[in-house]
């Protein structure tokens, strides 16, 4: 069968320049959502600390592989985590610690174009390097995927992760320097779930009616090859819509609530979601888990890096078919069966504790900015943080145990959302104020009053959406362990090209 969305003579001429595919090319709704499939341990393994506590032993293997993301399409190559992009998801228990070998066996050619101007991936450095991170972690610095410890093809590299946080839907991906826009690209990202004792017993949906929804997008060739820009540019939004993995799929539900699990996997989009306006939608978790209480949203705005727990009740929709929009495209299906079933699961009004912190615990406030390089500036422009470049010393130095306001003032006109490794935040505020003024004599003149974060925002955070020529202050509690860490724009492409720093958290002194 000719796949409509196929030119033939792109697949003779593999030399010529294959076109871009218009999604509207495809037939929506053809494929059923995929799931991730959950990875086992191979085994045990002893714990470093001498206690003699074992835990479970995994080893995920980065590969080349091929995965067809729509009915009508051939096989696309990408690099997966356990063999599928989504990879493998890890289903855990808070307090249960594991280890993961994750083991580089790509290729030594990276079969996206590499930008050897981006500092971090010159000509000297080699083109496939890979190291993972598991974002939103509470995680001891040298498993934590450091930027500059990479390993290459043939190596591998253990970390051990303590899950010692509260129930959360994190996610691991790559974070290799210079080339992390493309290794996720590439497709090198997973789902790490925690779970704990206190969420069970809410009730909530569970089960198969738990389901994640991973969002990327991506420019895909008509031969259904990815396509990347040759050279960095500043934001990559793609044509084509994916949902784990599949361009507009599917998902048959039954008349009862689902809890969809969101992650914005994206490179550099933002999305706003959206539910027809008759189904009721209650977003009940944020990046760090729950929420206080539940939310009745009709849209859900996400910047790259976060996340949203939503509980959608499909009980009034019997028969119907549901469609989950973007601002920009059509992300996928629900069809709703017809009969009628008994549904357990309940949102309750209160779902967890998340007390407010308090300014005044704050023991130190800082003052960062996003800056945008004009072109001239740098090779290829760029963005920074405190207008620090990435290899200058670290200046940001918070003390374990401590609790800082971070006052995070955006001179560009563009959202970044901001995210700190090792930490939860809660956002104190937004305020606008007048960039040029700041710019032109330093002084600092609030265009208007201060807004509290939006109901969806009140939980604890790892990632902070930080608007154009606005003040985002969050408060950031610096609990786990002393070492080296990174804070950076979830933009991927900002993230490579240099709007990343480390910090250090400092050991308290006894
Ligand atoms: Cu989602 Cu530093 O990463
Ligand atoms: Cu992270
Ligand atoms: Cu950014």
């Amino acid at each position: 069968m000719v796949p409509r969305a196929f030119s033939q003579t792109a697949r003779r001429d593999a030399k010529a320049v294959v076109p871009i595919l218009d999604p509207n090319s495809l037939d929506r709704f053809v494929d059923p959502l995929p799931l991730p499939v959950v990875a086992k341990p191979l085994g045990e393994r002893a714990l470093p600390d001498k206690s003699g506590e074992r835990v479970p032993f995994y080893r995920v293997p980065m590969r080349a592989i091929t995965a067809q993301l729509h009915r009508d399409l051939p096989p696309t190559n990408l690099w997966s985590y356990g063999g599928s992009v989504p990879g493998v998801m890890f289903d855990t228990q808070c307090g249960q610690g594991l280890f993961v070998e994750w083991a580089n066996e790509l290729p030594t050619k990276h079969f996206l174009p590499v930008d050897y101007s981006v500092h971090g991936a010159g000509p000297d450095t080699p083109e496939v390097r890979t190291v993972v991170h598991l974002h939103g972690a509470k995680t001891p610095p040298e498993s934590d995927g450091y930027p500059e410890d990479w390993s290459v093809p043939g190596e591998s590299r253990t970390y051990y992760y303590p899950n010692q946080q509260d129930a959360a839907q994190l996610w691991y991906h790559d974070h290799a320097i210079g080339i992390t826009r493309l290794n996720i690209y590439a497709g090198l990202l997973g789902l790490h779930v925690i779970r704990d004792q206190a969420e069970q017993q809410l009730g909530l949906p569970n089960g198969k009616y738990e389901v994640p929804l991973v969002l990327f997008d991506r420019h895909l060739r008509r031969d259904g090859q990815l396509s990347y820009p040759s050279s960095w540019v500043p934001e990559v939004l793609g044509e084509v819509p994916l949902v784990n993995g599949k361009i507009f799929p599917y998902l048959d539900v039954e008349a009862r609530k689902y809890r969809f699990r969101v992650v914005n996997a994206a490179n550099g989009r933002l999305y706003r979601l959206s539910w027809p306006h008759e189904v009721e939608v209650h977003q009940i978790g944020t990046d760090q888990g729950l929420l206080p209480a539940p939310v009745a949203i009709t849209h859900v705005v996400l910047a790259p890096g976060e996340r949203a727990d939503l509980v959608v009740d499909f009980a009034p929709q019997r028969g119907n078919r549901i469609v989950l929009s973007d601002d920009a495209f059509t992300l996928m299906e629900f069809r709703v069966s017809a009969a009628a079933v008994s549904d357990p699961s309940e949102v309750p009004a209160r779902l967890r504790p998340v007390p407010r912190a308090a300014e005044s615990s704050a023991v130190k406030t800082r003052w960062l900015t996003l800056d945008e390089l004009k072109k001239g500036m740098s090779a290829s422009g760029g963005m920074l943080l405190n207008k620090t470049p990435w290899h200058m010393p670290i200046t940001e130095k918070p003390v374990l145990g401590t609790t800082e306001i971070w006052e995070l003032a955006n001179l560009t006109d563009d959202v970044h959302p901001i995210h700190l490794h090792l930490v939860r935040f809660q956002i104190l505020d937004r305020r606008r104020f007048d960039v040029f003024q700041y710019m032109t004599t330093g002084t600092l003149r609030y265009r208007d009053p201060a807004r509290l974060p939006d109901p969806d925002e009140m939980g604890w955070k790892d990632t902070a959406r930080v608007d154009g020529q606005t003040v985002t202050r969050i408060i950031v509690p610096f609990e786990g362990y002393a070492g080296r860490y990174v804070w950076h724009c979830h933009n991927l492409e900002h993230e490579d090209n240099e709007m990343m720093r480390p910090y250090e958290v400092l050991a308290a002194r006894t």
